[in-house]
């Protein structure tokens, strides 16, 4: 039986800066998809996969990021006095227990290798999930559960891949994988944003990680990498040379990439679709705009 994976570390301090202005006072992980907040799909996720400590790795200009996992017990008061049950249980959903919530400052923009070394006090020595809230998997079984699941059969450490287009292979750490069984694949090397026509295979890595504790002392063994950064990637790297394992997870549900626009827009138009309260009206909107539009060509 393999240890639990009870901690998850959410790095959140890149300043978001292609959804400017937007983000000039909102932290982009508050942004919302439809009327939730990108940062809360990723802690239900967490959640679902039986993680308990959230670790925030946040930056100058996240305190709101705090103050939205702060109880509002006004609200909730004010909430239940005018009969708002369906609200009140919305909000308290959200609630999170004290104590189960940890921010760390990161306090330069060192890449997110270093984001994830910053947590690492907090972490010890068991494995933990990085999730990536920039990465938003809608699925009938959550992703991290999918692989913490996996990981009982695996050890090691685990990553989540997806195929792309070949084109795409520079924007993502990419995989060199042997032994596919199934979802599971045997990981023999990891490179991050290969340049174009360098990549080792198409599989690329999404946002959902478990890590082996050893992963934090890899750190200190690895230089700059890609964009001058300390990778998360490179550090994961390390593992396979001295002989350590690292498996490929195939999830099963599809990936946005809500840190693009055109991304975010996507993932809004899909979770609204979802949406019961708001399916029909909504694609009954949909259509007819493309019907506009195919008029107008
Ligand atoms: C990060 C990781 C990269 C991964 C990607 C997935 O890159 O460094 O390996 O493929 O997330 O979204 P970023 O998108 O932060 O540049």
């Amino acid at each position: 039986m393999k240890r639990k994976v009870t901690k998850a570390i959410f790095p959140v301090a890149g300043q978001g800066t292609r959804f400017l202005p937007a983000t000039k006072s909102v932290p982009k992980e508050i942004m919302t998809l439809v009327d939730r907040p990108l940062i809360q799909y990723a802690i239900d996720e967490a959640r679902a996969a039986g993680i308990e400590d959230f670790i925030f790795v946040t930056s100058r200009g996240k305190s709101a990021l705090e103050d939205y996992f702060d109880h509002a017990p006004d609200l909730e008061s004010s909430l239940r006095d005018a009969g708002k049950t369906n609200l009140l249980e919305v909000l308290q959903d959200t609630n999170m227990d004290s104590g189960a919530i940890a921010y760390i400052r990161q306090h330069k923009p060192l890449g997110l290798g270093h984001a994830v070394s910053c947590a690492r006090k907090l972490i010890g020595d068991e494995p933990f999930a990085v999730i990536l809230p920039d990465d938003v998997i809608a699925a009938e079984k959550p992703c991290l559960k999918q692989m913490v699941e996996a990981y009982q059969e695996t050890g090691g450490s685990m990553v989540a891949t997806m195929e792309v287009s070949p084109e795409q292979t520079s924007s993502y750490g990419v995989l060199d994988v042997s032994n596919q069984d199934g979802a599971i694949s045997s990981v023999k090397a990891m490179v991050e944003k290969p340049p174009q026509g360098t990549a080792p295979s198409n599989l690329a890595v999404i946002g959902r990680y478990i890590l082996s504790p050893k992963v934090l002392q890899n750190f200190s063994k690895i230089n700059r990498g890609a964009g001058g950064e300390f990778q998360l990637t490179d550090a994961i790297a390390h593992e396979l040379t001295v002989g350590r394992e690292v498996f490929g997870y195939r999830f099963d549900g599809q990936r946005f990439d809500c840190g693009s626009k055109a991304g975010f827009l996507q993932a809004t138009v899909a979770f609204a679709l979802a949406r019961p309260d708001l399916r029909e009206e909504f694609a009954a909107f949909l259509t007819q705009l493309s019907a506009q539009k195919q008029a107008a060509q």
